[in-house]
């Protein structure tokens, strides 16, 4: 495939304007075709921002144009539908995580997608920032040597206000038929949240650096804020049991011990990511937490020169377009833009953050509600064990 790609987008909101459209807007691989939001004045507001020629409100326009090649899904809530009729309409597909809530049909997209020859990418937003690509080209070349410990961090304070809806779809109508996620009160019945909003990113960050699948996972699920707005039409608090802060640790196959915490009621700023590797020959540190104007930061160490010192990220890990005043979203994502043309352009096997990784991800994340909710180590794979429960619409 020589020409350029035609890229059709199926939600415009708040993440779609920040990340996603500046990503293929900038892209020399690819053209902006379509746009879809079920909110017209959205869809028309994106498409005069970043030069849309078409604007639709039905998500099947896009999926029956034959001169569309990748459908990006960037809707709130589930996304599983979409995926799937996108794969069956025969686009490659990027899409928003979680792609499924169960890790076991993510694997079936995973599947569908690879009968069909057709490429798939996943929202694992931080794998793209530059100083995490310079940290996984720094494993790659030998520079910690054999994995020993990862420690992960997804955290900021989003949702420490109480009164900040739980559910950030906009809803003009209060939602119906939906399961009352939030409502069981045990401390089994905890709803996953953070875990899989938050933490997913960072477990695929971690599962890169020690370069090996886990094979036993041990976790806690928590809810410190009781008591909270559960969409923009509520008025008054109610009590939902929700996980807004958890805490797993786990062995990985080669040995490595892997931790992870998430949560978004940490007092911090976004994207509120640290990633740590320490190996036998060296350790490497990744900070994304936008503070004071420094979106990213990386420090490295050896064995012979222990204080952590800081690193210049080279030039090449930046994406086309680049500017010193990008947004973390904007930056982050048009690297992860730029690499999924790429791949679809180059053809082949090479697919990173692909629904393969997801499900990967998704599974750990299965495994620590599992172990959460039977108070217990859960050995990985975890083949049909799953009930991760109930899962919120964030
Ligand atoms: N990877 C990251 O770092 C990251 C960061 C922020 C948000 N996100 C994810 O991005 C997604 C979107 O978040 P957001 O903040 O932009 O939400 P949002 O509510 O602002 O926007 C979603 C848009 O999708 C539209 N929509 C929903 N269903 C649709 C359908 N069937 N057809 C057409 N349009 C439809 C809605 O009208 C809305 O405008 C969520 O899944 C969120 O978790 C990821």
């Amino acid at each position: 495939m020589s020409e350029r790609l035609r890229v059709g987008v199926i939600g415009a909101g708040r993440w779609s304007k920040t990340a996603h459209l500046p990503g293929f807007h900038r892209s020399p691989l690819c053209d902006l075709v379509a746009i879809c939001d079920l909110d017209e004045s959205l869809a028309r507001g994106a498409s005069e921002r970043f030069d849309i020629p078409d604007v639709t409100t039905d998500a099947r326009e896009i999926l029956s144009r034959d001169d569309i090649d990748v459908v990006d899904v960037v809707t709130r809530g589930d996304h599983q539908e979409l995926v799937f009729a996108t794969l069956e309409a025969g686009k490659h597909c990027l899409v928003e995580k979680p792609v499924c809530h169960d890790y076991r049909d993510v694997w079936r997209a995973h599947e569908l997608a690879r009968s069909r020859g057709l490429k798939t990418k996943v929202g694992l937003t931080f794998r793209y920032a530059p100083a995490v690509m310079y940290m996984f080209d720094l494993i790659r070349q030998g520079f910690i040597g054999q994995p020993f410990i990862f420690n992960g961090y997804e955290q900021n304070s989003q949702w420490l206000d109480p009164d900040n809806p739980m559910d950030k779809r906009i809803h003009k109508q209060k939602p119906r038929g939906e399961p009352e996620w939030g409502t069981d009160l045990s401390r089994e019945g905890i709803t996953v949240s953070s875990l899989e909003g938050y933490g997913a990113p960072t477990i695929d960050i971690g599962l890169e650096c020690v370069g090996s699948d886990l094979k036993e996972v041990v976790g806690r699920l928590a809810n410190m804020v009781p008591f909270r707005r559960r969409t923009n039409l509520d008025t008054e608090r109610e009590r939902i049991n929700i996980d807004d802060a958890d805490m797993f640790m786990a062995e990985a196959e080669n040995g490595a011990l892997f931790s992870l915490q998430s949560s978004y009621v940490t007092v911090g700023n976004y994207p509120g990511i640290e990633a740590r590797i320490f190996g036998s020959d060296g350790a490497i540190q990744v900070r994304l937490v936008e503070e004071f104007g420094v979106i990213q930061t990386i420090h490295t160490a050896t064995p012979d020169a222990v204080e952590f010192v800081p690193r210049e990220i080279p030039a090449e890990y930046f994406p086309p377009g680049f500017t010193e005043d990008d947004h973390w979203g904007t930056a982050f994502y048009g690297n992860l833009v730029q690499n999924f043309c790429e791949e679809i352009i180059a053809g082949g096997d090479t697919n990173q953050g692909d629904f393969a990784q997801s499900a990967r991800v998704q599974e750990i994340i299965n495994a620590a509600a599992l172990s959460h909710r039977e108070r217990r180590w859960v050995d990985l794979p975890l083949g049909d064990d799953i009930d991760g429960g109930q899962q919120s619409p964030y």
